[in-house]
C-alpha cells in the first residue's frame, strides 16, 4: 500500500516512522514544510500525484491552553485541514484516517465513553477536533476516525518527558489526582492505526487508549518509581493549578469496538509505559 502521513513530525507522526520498517508499505512522510494541511491546493495536488492508497492525518493544534487565545488556528488546523483532506482523499479514492480526541467529551460520565456517547466539549481544542470529526463524516461516508486521549512517546513534548525533567531537579511536584483518564503510548496507537490499514473496519468512529485507567497524580508517581527518582508527588484538586482551558474530570474511553473490530489485545499503561522509558535517556 501506498501511505501518506502529513503531521509526521508530531509525536504520533514519528511513532508510526519508527516502526513503519516493520510493516510492508510505501510510506511518504509530510510535515508542514512538505505539505500544508490548511492549504486547499497543496492538498489536491499532493494527492492528485501521489495515487496513495491510504492518508493518515496526524497533523494538529494540539496545544490545548494556547487554543483558547488561537481559535482561528485551531479551527484551521482541527477543523478545516481535517475537512479538506477528507474531501481529496475521496476525490482520489484515497482512504483516510484521522485521530481525535477524548476532549471531545465533558467529562461528566463516571463510566467509560463508547463511541456512541453524547460529546460535549469544553475547551476549543476540543470543540475544533469534534467539529473537524463532524465535517470530514459529512463528506467522505468512509473515513475513519480514532479518539485518543493522553498521548505520550519519547518525541517531542508530553507529559512523561516533562515529569521526567522535573523529576530530576525538584524534590516534590503537585499533580492534579481529580482527572481521570487513560494514557495512551504514541507507538501503540501507531500500531493499531496499521492494523486498521490492513483490515479495514465498517464503523466510522473508534477509541484507543492503554488499558487501565488513572489519575494524573498517579500516571506521575508511576514515572517517578520506574526512574527512581526522589522527587515526591503531591496530589492536588485542579482548582489548585488553573489552567486556561478546561480539562474533562473524567475521560476515560470505552476501547470495546476497536477492540472487536481489529482483534487487538492493547497493553495495560503501566506496561507501555516501562517500554517507553526504556527508550528514554
Ligand atoms: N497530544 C495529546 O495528548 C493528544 C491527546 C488526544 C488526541 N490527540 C490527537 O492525536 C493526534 C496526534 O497528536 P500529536 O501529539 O502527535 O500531535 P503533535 O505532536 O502536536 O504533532 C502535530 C504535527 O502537525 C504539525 N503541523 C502543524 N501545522 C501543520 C500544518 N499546517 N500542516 C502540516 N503539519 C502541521 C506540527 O508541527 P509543529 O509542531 O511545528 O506545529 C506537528 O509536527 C492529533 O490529532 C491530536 O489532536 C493528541
Amino acid at each position: 500500500m501506498k501511505i501518506l502521513i502529513t503531521g509526521a513530525d508530531g509525536q504520533l507522526g514519528q511513532s508510526i516512522r519508527k516502526i513503519a520498517p516493520n510493516h510492508n508499505h510505501e510510506f511518504t512522510f509530510t510535515d508542514i514544510e512538505e505539505l500544508n494541511v490548511t492549504i486547499e491546493e497543496e492538498i489536491d495536488n499532493y494527492l492528485k500525484s501521489g495515487q496513495f492508497d491510504f492518508l493518515i492525518n496526524c497533523a494538529a493544534y494540539t496545544a490545548v491552553d494556547n487554543a483558547e487565545n488561537d481559535y482561528d488556528k485551531a479551527l484551521a488546523l482541527n477543523t478545516t485541514a481535517p475537512y479538506l483532506l477528507a474531501k481529496y482523499a475521496k476525490k482520489y479514492k484515497t482512504r483516510f484516517i484521522h485521530i481525535s480526541t477524548d476532549y471531545v467529551f465533558d467529562g461528566k460520565s463516571s463510566v467509560p465513553y463508547s463511541t456512541k456517547a453524547d460529546t460535549n466539549p469544553k475547551s476549543i481544542y476540543g470543540i475544533t477536533k469534534l467539529q473537524g470529526e463532524k465535517k470530514i463524516l459529512r463528506c467522505n461516508k468512509d473515513a475513519k476516525i480514532i479518539r485518543t486521549s493522553w498521548l505520550y512517546s519519547e518525541f517531542g513534548q508530553n507529559f512523561v518527558l516533562t515529569m521526567l525533567k522535573l523529576g530530576a531537579t525538584k524534590s516534590t511536584l503537585n499533580v492534579v489526582f481529580d482527572q481521570i483518564g487513560t494514557p495512551t503510548y504514541a507507538t501503540d496507537l501507531a500500531k493499531t492505526i496499521m492494523k486498521m490499514v490492513e483490515h479495514m473496519p465498517i464503523d466510522n468512529i473508534f477509541h484507543f487508549s492503554n488499558e487501565g485507567v488513572c489519575s494524573w497524580y498517579d500516571f506521575a508517581r508511576k514515572i517517578m518509581e520506574l526512574r527512581n527518582l526522589k522527587c515526591k508527588v503531591m496530589p492536588i484538586l485542579s482548582k489548585d493549578y488553573p489552567t486556561i482551558a478546561p480539562r474533562p474530570a473524567y475521560s476515560v474511553l470505552d476501547k470495546s469496538d476497536i477492540k472487536l473490530n481489529l482483534r487487538i489485545e492493547i497493553p495495560h499503561w503501566e506496561d507501555s509505559l516501562r517500554e517507553c522509558l526504556d527508550l528514554v535517556e
